[in-house]
């Protein structure tokens, strides 16, 4: 199996591949006010739940999913869910694929794409309308890292910014936070329990080899001490709503 294969497994009982919950992910959406018949791109889009509930919320929009690996089931939940016609995948890089400017833009988790937090912030603001809101998600430290953490994420301090300093880097962008939720500790641990257990699931109920369960365990046991050792407590998530400030219409 390949990495690919390992990441759908640990996904399939979480399908946001981020620490935030059900609930609290439509309640970010709940902050986006597009007009009506707006646009919405999900960068790095994944199984492109943020997409989704953006658009079963605003009726009239509609949207793009961008991931250079796209999974089947986000196409099969989008048509279960009757946004079959109004939601196109893409599969492409999202660090060269264009198509205009958007309403909104969603980002979440998927800063590596473009490099860093800085890159990410330049890339929505390319997609973005004048005036328009983007919502971006992406890791920070909640207090200074241990060695242990810095080692497990193979890390240095300078690659990921605490609360505030996510923030200012919105506003060195040219946007104005709304609304933010940080993950709390249960929203982590539901989301690494989620990960570690489908593979532990799968590999023990339903691998097809001995060599598959074998890796699955594997990839599940590395990424638990890696967790449980490395980050757990440290490695926080950010999510915020941004209006776009720089060149919105006075
Ligand atoms: C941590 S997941 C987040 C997925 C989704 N935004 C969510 O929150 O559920 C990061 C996603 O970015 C995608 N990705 C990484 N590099 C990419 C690139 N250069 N172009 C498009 N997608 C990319 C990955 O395939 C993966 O689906």
């Amino acid at each position: 199996m390949d990495r690919a294969q390992i990441f759908d497994i640990a996904h399939l009982r979480h399908p946001i591949a981020a620490p935030v919950g059900p609930e609290q992910l439509r309640h970010l959406v709940g902050w986006l006010s597009p007009p009506t018949g707006g646009r919405a791109v999900d960068l790095g889009c994944g199984e492109g739940e943020w997409l989704q509930e953006l658009l079963l919320i605003q009726p009239g929009m509609t949207g793009v999913g961008i991931d250079h690996m796209l999974p089947a089931s986000a196409v099969d939940r989008a048509a279960q869910r009757g946004l079959g016609d109004r939601v196109r995948w893409a599969e492409a890089d999202a660090a060269t694929w264009s198509d205009g400017r958007f309403d909104v833009v969603l980002c979440v988790g998927a800063s590596h794409a473009f490099g860093r937090l800085p890159d990410m912030l330049a890339a929505v603001r390319t997609h973005l309308r004048p005036g328009g809101q983007a919502l971006v998600g992406d890791t920070i430290w909640e207090d200074s890292p241990s060695a242990s953490a810095l080692a497990a994420l193979e890390a240095s301090p300078e690659d990921f910014p605490d609360l505030a300093g996510f923030v200012q880097a919105t506003r060195e962008h040219g946007f104005e936070p709304s609304y933010g939720h940080t993950s709390t500790l249960a929203e982590w641990d539901d989301y690494e329990f989620s990960w570690t257990g489908s593979l532990v699931d799968w590999a023990l109920r339903e691998a097809p080899t001995t060599e598959d369960r074998d890796q699955a365990l594997a990839a599940a046991r590395v990424h638990r001490d890696a967790w449980l050792g490395g980050w757990r407590r440290q490695l926080g998530f950010a999510t915020l709503v941004l209006h776009d400030v720089a060149t919105a219409p006075s």
